[in-house]
C-alpha cells in the first residue's frame, strides 16, 4: 500500500469561503482536532496578510506538535520572512510558495513573461531555503498551464530545492482524465522528479474535486490537499474525508491509503461546520445528516436482513454513532466527562468547566441531552471572545399586526435597554433593538440561519448569523432551546467578533486582497 499524505488547508483555503471568519482560538481548536484526525500537514494561514493572520499561524504552530505546520507565501521575500516569523515555534515547519503560471494569469494578472515567472519562482524558492528544509511550490492555475511550460516550471522547482510540488487546478476546470494525465506526464518527463513529492490541489467548480484528486493518486500523486467538508473558495476544495474513505473503501483498486484516524472524521466535520457556520447539506457524502439514512421500504428491509445490501461504509468507521450513555439534568461532571471521552472529545480542565456549566444550563431546559447537543455545547465553548455585552432579558409583545421587543443587556457594569416595534416579526425587531444598543458598530445582518440540533420536541436551536460592520464581515453563533434567545446570542457573538477583529487587526479583507 502506498501512503498518501494528507495536507489540510481548512484554515487557509477553507477560510477563504465567503462569510467564514475564524478567530485565533477557533483556528487552534480546529488545528488540534486535525491533529487528532492525524492529518500529515496543516496549512495554518497566510502570515503576510495581517498581524492577526501571523499571530494565528504562530498560535497553531505552538499548539500543534504532530503534523507539519505550513504557511503560505507569494513568491516575495517579505511573504517568506513572514512565514519564517510565524513558524519559528513549530515542531516541524514547511513553507508553501506559489506563483501563477497559466497564460491567462501571466498575461492578465501578473503581466509577466514565461521567463520572468521562472526566474521569480526560482529566486523565491532559493530565498526560502535560507530558512526552511521543507518547501512546497505551487504553480497556481497549473491546470490551465501549457504542459511543456509546466514541465519546465516543475523541473526548475525541483532543481531549486523544493521538496513538494503541488499542481493546483485553481479554477476547478479539469476533467479527471486530464488532471491525472498531468501527473503522468510530469512523472515521465521531469528530470529529478523522484526527489520531490507530487501533490494534488483541486477545486470543486464542476463538482469534480474528489474525482480529480483520485485520478491524481492513480497517476502518481503522493499528497492530496483539501479541506474538511470540502469548504473553500467558491465551490470549495476536495473534501479530505471523501478521498480518505474512497481509498479505505476501494483499497484494492488504488493500492493506497492515508494515515487518518478515520473515526475522527465525523467529530472534525461537526467542529468545522460549527465554527465556520457553514452548514453541511443533508445529502453530503459521509458527513451529511442523510448519508447513512435509509428511507425506502425495500432498502430498510435489505438493511434489516444484512447491512451490506445498502451500506458500503459503517457509520462507526467515521465516528458516527449514538452511544448508550444518556445525559440529563441529574448527570454529574463525571458522567459528562465520560460522555466526552465516549465521543472522542478531549478538553482542557478549564474548557471542561465551561462546557459542564453550559451542559447544566441545557439540561435544565430539556429532558435528555443528546450526543448532538453535547457536540453543540462543546463547539460553542469557545464562542464570545469578549464579554462586553450580556443578554439579560427579552420582553416580547406580538400579535397579528407586528412585534415589539425590548432587549435588556449588560454592558460592563451598566444595564442598557432598547426596543423596536416595526421589524418584520419578533426576531427582526429584536435584532434591530440590539443594533440600537451597539449602534457604534453600524451592523448590517447579511445572512441568518437557524436549525434544530436534534429531532426531539425540546431540541436545541442553533443559530448562525453573518453580519457586516464597515468593511468586515463576521459570523456569530448562539444556541438555546428557544430560537429567539439563540438568535439574540448569535447576534451578540457577532458583535464580540467585530470588536475582537478591530482589536487584533486581523481583517479577512487584507488577506483576500493579496490572494
Ligand atoms: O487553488 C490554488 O491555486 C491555491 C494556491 C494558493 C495553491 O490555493
Ligand atoms: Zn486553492
Amino acid at each position: 500500500m502506498r501512503n498518501i499524505a494528507i495536507f489540510d488547508t481548512t484554515l487557509r483555503d477553507g477560510e477563504q469561503s465567503p462569510g467564514v471568519n475564524l478567530n485565533t482560538r477557533e483556528k487552534v481548536d480546529i488545528a488540534l482536532q486535525l491533529e487528532r484526525l492525524r492529518v500529515d500537514r496543516i496549512e495554518a494561514g497566510f502570515p503576510i496578510a495581517s498581524p492577526g493572520d501571523l499571530a494565528s499561524v504562530q498560535a497553531v504552530a505552538q499548539a500543534v506538535r504532530g503534523p507539519t505546520i505550513v504557511g503560505l507565501a507569494r513568491a516575495r521575500t517579505g511573504d517568506i520572512d513572514a512565514v519564517y516569523e510565524a513558524l519559528r515555534g513549530a515542531s516541524d515547519a514547511c513553507i508553501h510558495v506559489f506563483l501563477a503560471t497559466s497564460p491567462i494569469h501571466r498575461q492578465h494578472k501578473l503581466r509577466m513573461t514565461k521567463e520572468h515567472v521562472l526566474e521569480t519562482a526560482h529566486a523565491a524558492i532559493t530565498y526560502a531555503k535560507k530558512y526552511f528544509s521543507k518547501i512546497e511550490f505551487s504553480p497556481e492555475d497549473a491546470g490551465r498551464t501549457e504542459i511543456d511550460y509546466l514541465c519546465a516550471v516543475v523541473a526548475m522547482a525541483v532543481q531549486a530545492g523544493a521538496t513538494v510540488v503541488n499542481i493546483p487546478d485553481t479554477v476547478g476546470y479539469l476533467m479527471p482524465e486530464e488532471y491525472g494525465r498531468i501527473f503522468r506526464v510530469l512523472r515521465e518527463n521531469v528530470p529529478g522528479i523522484e526527489r520531490v513529492q507530487l501533490s494534488a490541489h483541486c477545486h470543486d467548480d464542476l463538482g469534480l474535486a474528489t474525482a480529480n484528486a483520485l485520478a491524481a493518486i492513480a497517476n502518481g500523486a503522493d499528497q492530496i490537499e483539501g479541506t474538511i467538508n470540502g469548504i473553500g473558495e467558491r465551490a470549495g476544495n476536495t473534501a479530505i474525508e471523501e478521498v480518505a474513505l474512497a481509498l479505505h473503501t476501494r483499497a484494492a483498486l488504488y493500492g493506497a491509503e492515508t494515515s487518518l484516524a478515520l473515526h475522527e472524521i465525523y467529530p472534525t466535520s461537526r467542529l468545522v461546520s460549527k465554527l465556520t457556520g457553514m452548514i453541511v447539506p443533508g445529502n453530503k457524502a459521509l458527513v451529511g445528516a442523510n448519508a447513512f439514512a435509509h428511507e425506502s421500504g425495500i432498502h430498510q428491509d435489505g438493511m434489516l436482513k444484512d447491512k451490506s445490501t445498502y451500506e458500503i461504509i459503517r457509520p462507526e468507521t467515521i465516528g458516527l454513532r449514538e452511544s448508550q450513555l444518556v445525559l440529563g439534568k441529574h448527570s454529574g461532571r463525571h458522567a459528562f466527562r465520560e460522555k466526552l471521552l465516549d465521543l472522542g472529545i478531549v478538553l482542557s480542565d478549564e474548557a471542561l468547566d465551561d462546557a459542564f456549566a453550559s451542559f447544566k444550563r441545557v439540561a435544565d431546559q430539556k429532558k435528555t441531552v443528546t450526543d448532538e447537543d453535547v457536540r453543540t455545547i462543546i463547539g460553542f465553548a469557545s464562542v464570545s471572545p469578549a464579554t462586553k455585552f450580556r443578554l439579560d432579558a427579552l420582553t416580547i409583545r406580538a400579535d397579528e399586526h407586528g412585534a415589539a421587543v425590548e432587549v435588556r443587556m449588560g454592558v460592563g457594569d451598566t444595564v442598557v435597554r432598547a426596543s423596536h416595534n416595526s421589524g418584520n416579526g419578533i426576531i427582526d425587531s429584536m435584532l434591530k433593538a440590539i443594533e440600537i444598543i451597539a449602534d457604534e458598530h453600524d451592523l448590517v445582518l447579511e445572512d441568518y440561519t437557524v436549525k434544530s440540533v436534534s429531532h426531539d420536541k425540546d431540541a436545541l436551536g442553533e443559530c448562525h448569523v453573518q453580519v457586516r460592520s464597515g468593511g468586515d464581515v463576521v459570523t456569530g453563533r448562539g444556541y438555546s432551546t428557544d430560537v429567539i434567545t439563540a438568535s439574540a446570542l448569535a447576534y451578540i457573538d457577532a458583535i464580540h467578533r467585530v470588536i475582537e477583529r478591530r482589536q487584533s487587526g486581523s481583517h479577512k479583507r487584507d488577506r483576500m486582497s493579496l490572494l
